[in-house]
């Protein structure tokens, strides 16, 4: 079922970094041939009735994405896992399921400084409005780790941002 560019791609980062809209400009670009999956873990998160963000929750979602990402891995579907990936804990098990499914791997950490992201948040309703605090906290205790690919959506448009992602994609194919 593999396919020659078939990839498993993490888009990291704090709240409001840009994940979700630089995803979907990356699926615009790869067109509606590619056989793309986005998952969100905030779609998996709302499944939840009450959410309370706790550490049993955050594992339960995580390991939710993972099995997903695998069975859409065996049938043949390139993957973009759009979550926090707050711990290096969170994204080890994509990179040993990408290898386990030979495709290729990228994890990308959508960069923005904390005044633009609590300003990007600012403007939020409902449920996507995260707490300050909340947000705060996850860009102090971010676990950077060298396989991280940084991309700044400040200097970047989500386009460009997609675009460099892509190329960043494509070396990597070329390297392995
Ligand atoms: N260059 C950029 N790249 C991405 N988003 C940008 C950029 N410039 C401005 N934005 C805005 O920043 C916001 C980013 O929100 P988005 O939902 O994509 O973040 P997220 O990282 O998915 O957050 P969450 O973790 O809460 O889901 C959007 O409102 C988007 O329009
Ligand atoms: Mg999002």
């Amino acid at each position: 079922m593999k396919h020659e560019n078939q990839f498993l791609m993490l888009f990291a980062g704090p709240p409001a970094s840009g994940k979700t809209t630089v995803a979907r400009t990356l699926a615009e670009l790869l067109g509606e041939q590619s056989r793309v999956v986005h998952l969100q873990s905030d779609e998996i998160r709302h499944m939840i009735i009450s959410p309370i963000y706790s550490k049993h929750e955050s594992i339960t979602v995580y390991a939710s994405l993972k099995a997903l990402s695998k069975t859409f891995l065996r049938n043949g579907y390139s993957v973009i896992v759009d979550a926090t990936f707050t711990r290096v804990n969170h994204r080890r098990p994509f990179r040993v399921l990408a290898r386990r499914f030979d495709v290729k791997f990228l994890a990308v950490y959508l960069k923005c400084s904390l005044q633009t992201a609590l300003k990007r948040n600012a403007e939020r309703t409902g449920w996507r409005f995260v707490p300050s605090e909340r947000l705060a906290g996850i860009f102090s205790s971010f676990e950077f780790d060298n396989s991280l690919v940084v991309v700044d959506t400040e200097t970047h448009t989500p386009r460009e941002a997609a675009e460099s992602i892509l190329s960043l994609l494509k070396t990597r194919i070329e390297a392995s």
